[in-house]
């Protein structure tokens, strides 16, 4: 578990301080693929850092396990970090290291007796699937295989938590998807905990079990990925499945409906027409899987040809079909 309690840092001083991050509160279940995101400048790197040690907050703190980070001297923290792995946008390899001794350089830097090393080296190299390249140089690999040697050499010494700052930006799309199909993979045979700071919603929808949404430093809102869907005025919500602006909606009769939790087998939305005498136009939506489960989002007009209609009885029947709405 990570628990991070009011995280402020701010860069500089006087005029010129810039509030990077500015008071967050975050918390991320042992186990989990937690997405955290955000614009350019949201402060997601200056928040990783912290999460990392890299960074020392201006105040707030950083508890990993049973560690509070911010009461670590040097030599604790980089006791600390040798529990964490990390991975980065550019890969950051050594390019005089063949992919095999990339992985084994955090080993080597822990004095891993050299017989032990090999060993985990090729578990590793199976895990990421880079059978057949180990004695290749970074710059023989594709983007994809560095990141893959990246994600061994940061899982070389069993981290607790694997930290991705913007660990698929730099792919191709095809690309993008295998690197967070095996980041999932990873996470459910070992049970690291992952991290990822991303600015692309794919990323957080196709691996995420939770996640935070980053914006001026602040983080606006978190939580589990379903009960975020499934809440109608949720703004992470509306950017992993957009619904349309309500500028679609000129009578302003639209509403939001989420199916996080079900719904999306039975026609709930006929049965509004044959229950309730409802027009139900449909202005804008999207049904995806998310975290493997097949989840919806959709604004629709509802109108009575009488005019009103009874908006208890229309939620009730919504909440019994595990509709979430706010009417
Ligand atoms: N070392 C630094 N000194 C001064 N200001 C900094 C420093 N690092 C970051 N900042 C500022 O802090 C804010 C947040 O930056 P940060 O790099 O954390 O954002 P980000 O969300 O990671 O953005 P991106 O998606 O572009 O990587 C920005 O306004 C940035 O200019
Ligand atoms: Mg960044």
């Amino acid at each position: 578990m990570i628990e991070v309690t009011s995280l402020t840092k701010v860069y500089g001083t006087g005029d010129g301080a810039v509030t990077a991050v500015d008071d967050v509160s975050l918390s991320v279940p042992s186990g989990q693929v937690f997405g955290i995101l955000g614009r350019s400048g949201a402060g997601k790197t200056t928040l990783m850092r912290c999460l990392t040690a890299l960074e020392r907050p201006t105040s707030g703190s950083v508890t990993i396990g049973e560690v509070n980070l911010t009461e670590l001297s040097a030599s604790g923290l980089r006791k600390a970090r040798h529990r964490m792995g990390m991975i980065f946008q550019h890969f950051n390899l050594l390019g005089s290291r063949t992919a095999a001794d990339n992985i084994a350089f955090p080993l080597e830097v822990q004095g891993v007796p050299a017989a032990e090393r090999r060993a985990r080296v090729a578990e590793l190299i199976e895990l990421v699937g880079l059978q057949g390249r180990e004695h290749a140089f970074p710059s023989q690999l594709s983007g994809g295989q560095k990141q893959r040697v990246g994600i061994a050499r940061a899982l070389a010494a069993h981290p607790d938590v694997l930290f991705c700052d913007e660990a698929t930006s730099a792919l191709d799309p095809a690309t993008t998807e295998q690197i967070l199909d095996l980041l999932k993979e990873i996470n459910r045979r070992t049970g690291v905990t992952i991290v990822l700071i991303t600015h692309e919603s794919e990323v957080v929808r196709r691996i995420c079990d939770a996640a935070a949404l980053m914006a001026s430093g602040r983080v606006v809102e978190q939580g589990p990925l379903l009960e975020l869907l499934a809440d109608p005025d949720s703004r992470l919500a509306d950017i992993l499945l957009p619904v349309g602006d309500v500028s679609l909606d000129p009578e302003h009769t639209s509403v939001v409906l989420g199916f996080a939790h079900g719904g999306t087998t039975e026609p709930v939305i006929s049965g509004l027409t044959r229950r309730f005498g409802l027009d139900v136009s449909i202005l804008g939506g999207a049904v995806e899987t998310v975290a493997g489960h097949k989840v919806g989002r959709l604004r629709v007009a509802l109108t009575h040809p009488d005019g009103g209609y009874d908006r208890d009885a229309v939620a009730a029947y919504l909440a019994e079909h595990e509709v979430s709405v706010h009417l």
